[in-house]
């Protein structure tokens, strides 16, 4: 896509770190002091569920802004069955540009090449107050559970989209996040010695210690 001086296309392999200080400077004190993403990503690129061409990246004229990815992952049927679905992210704006549209537009180009694809659901954990403006819902409107949850526990954070209208009718049962997303805290720590130092800080409204 090209449109007034913003491009998004795949990403290209000479770019990964470039991507990651991008993730990393996104994400950081975001969820937690710190932040794990820019590992995340790098590990996930080597994972076979990921989506290579799904694999985004958004520049405004050079400047490296955004970007996209997607995985592949089953919703377990309760009938005993596996339904093939997407999940998505790690997803980030540059910092300085966050809240003025370049979300909503990466988010509505990536989703548009999924289902160009032939992809019928993506599933995350999310904020429905961003991901509501493209379309997505409660994943438990659908009768998609997250997994390991107790069943009347709060998963108003785990988010679907249906990318072939009717492809989750009929289907219920539990959302498995891939495993390649789990990452142990004393790898993200190695891993970042690579990058310039930046302070950890514990903030209001991080999720996780
Ligand atoms: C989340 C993120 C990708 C959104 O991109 P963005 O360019 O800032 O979002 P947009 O400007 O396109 O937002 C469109 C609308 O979504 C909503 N929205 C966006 N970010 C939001 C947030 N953090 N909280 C609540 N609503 C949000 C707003 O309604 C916004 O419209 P408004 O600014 O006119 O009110 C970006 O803020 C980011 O990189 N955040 C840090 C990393 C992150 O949290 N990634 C997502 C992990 S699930």
């Amino acid at each position: 896509m090209d449109k007034n001086g913003i491009t998004i296309r795949l990403e290209s392999e000479e770019e990964y770190r470039e991507v990651e200080l991008l993730v990393r400077e996104s994400f950081w004190n975001v969820y937690r002091p710190g932040c794990s993403e820019h590992y995340v990503i790098h590990v996930l690129r080597d994972d076979p569920a990921f989506v290579k061409e799904l694999d985004f990246v958004m520049r405004s004229g050079e400047r490296l802004i955004g970007q996209n990815m997607f995985m592949k992952t089953v919703i377990e049927s309760d009938d005993g069955n596996n339904v093939d679905v997407l999940t998505m992210g790690p997803i980030c704006i540059a910092n300085d540009l966050k809240r003025q549209g370049y979300g909503k537009i990466l988010l509505d180009y990536s989703l548009e090449k999924a289902a160009e694809m032939g992809f019928g659901a993506v599933l995350f954990e999310g904020n429905i107050n961003f991901y509501g403006k493209s379309g997505f819902d409660y994943a438990r409107k659908f009768g998609i559970r997250y997994h390991d949850m107790p069943a009347d526990a709060d998963q108003s954070f785990f988010l679907c989209r249906e990318l072939v209208t009717g492809y989750l009718d009929g289907v219920t049962g539990v959302y498995q996040t891939p495993k390649g997303y789990y990452v142990s805290n004393d790898d993200v720590e190695e891993f970042d010695k690579a990058f310039p130092p930046k302070q950890k800080l514990k903030l209001p409204g991080q999720i996780f210690d």
